[in-house]
């Protein structure tokens, strides 16, 4: 693995190698001193193009964690806004040490670009790409499904689960991310959203697409994954009629909620829309593992940046 740019690259050996460096990376996170001196001497760049919170603090808190230096390079403040392109900044970071690049944009491909083009050596690492993939934030969602419903078998995937994915597909890297790491780990998924937030194309994707969030929920599945509605990306309107009809239909409600099997679980990529996609109560209740998937956040960030940039990432069980 030389770059991390999309879940479709990785095969299910890569992703559970991932996943184990990253269940060590959070045992050595309970302990009294939590810095792991593996990327001493390394420096990271964080270039964001588009906003992010948790994402962000996550790649840097990982970075940290490691020991590595941190350079944060977000648009705003920077020539970028000047209009510098990606080549010039690339060439500008090459020059300055980067030993990886964590890149968030709003265009589709801008991480493989970057990783391909030629203008940079360094491992390139996707923090999300327009409405492409989310690569770290499929593994942290499967990372935490594993840890609550495969508790037993922390080497293996995730096999014989239902997880239902449901909302603003259309414009969710998150989404896409998911679907193609959770079936190759073995879960089945299903996605529901209203139709005009379902992308063309998804009917090839490996999961089923349904319409029916009470149909969905009514299978009794293991996840219940909420989306974003993404209205920043919905210029003119038009997907669906009104908010309050987009959560009568697609949010779930805590009548929805209570209605699921005891051991399901409810999971959100963030920022939340409460009481939009989901109600206040049901995102703070017992079955939420929401702030949980931010800590699962780091832990494996921490994985990828040691398997990409610590020269005995083959030895990743000996993390110091
Ligand atoms: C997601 C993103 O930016 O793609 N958030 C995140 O990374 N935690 C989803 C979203 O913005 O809704």
């Amino acid at each position: 693995m030389r770059h991390f740019i999309a879940i479709a690259d990785l095969s299910r050996e890569e992703a559970c190698a991932v996943l184990s460096t990253a269940e060590q990376m959070a045992a050595t996170q309970s302990r009294s001193i939590r810095k792991l001196p593996a990327l001493v001497g390394t420096t990271v760049v964080n270039l964001f193009f588009e906003d992010s919170t948790r994402t962000r603090i996550s790649f840097e808190a990982a970075a940290k964690r490691l020991s590595a230096d941190v350079i944060n390079f977000s648009a705003k403040g920077s020539s970028l806004s000047k209009g510098e392109s990606l080549k010039d900044t690339a060439l500008t970071l090459q020059a300055m040490g980067a030993d990886a690049v964590v890149v968030r944009s709003g265009s589709a491909g801008a991480a493989h670009l970057l990783a391909h083009a030629g203008w940079i050596d360094q491992p390139i690492i996707n923090a999300g790409d327009g409405a492409h993939e989310h690569p770290t934030q499929a593994m942290l969602d499967a990372f935490t499904l594993r840890r609550h419903l495969r508790p037993g078998d922390p080497a293996g995937g995730l096999d014989g689960l239902h997880v239902v994915i449901v909302g603003d597909v259309l414009h969710s890297r998150v989404a896409r991310s998911d679907v193609l790491l959770l079936t190759l780990l073995g879960a089945r998924v299903t996605l529901v959203a209203p139709p005009a937030l379902v992308p063309v194309g998804a009917t090839a994707w490996p999961c089923a697409i349904s319409y029916d969030l009470d149909q969905a929920l009514a299978t009794g599945p293991d996840a219940v994954m909420m989306l974003r509605v993404q209205s920043e990306r919905m210029v003119g309107g038009g997907f669906f009629p009104t908010a309050g009809e987009y959560s009568r239909r697609y949010g779930l409600t805590s009548a929805r909620a209570a209605a699921l099997p005891a051991h399901t679980i409810v999971m959100h990529p963030g920022p939340m829309n409460r009481g939009f996609e989901i109600a206040g109560d049901v995102a703070d209740s017992p079955r939420s593992v929401i702030v949980e998937q931010v800590a699962s956040g780091v832990f494996v960030r921490m994985a990828v940046l040691f398997h990409l940039l610590a020269t005995d990432a083959r030895e990743a069980p000996h993390v110091r």
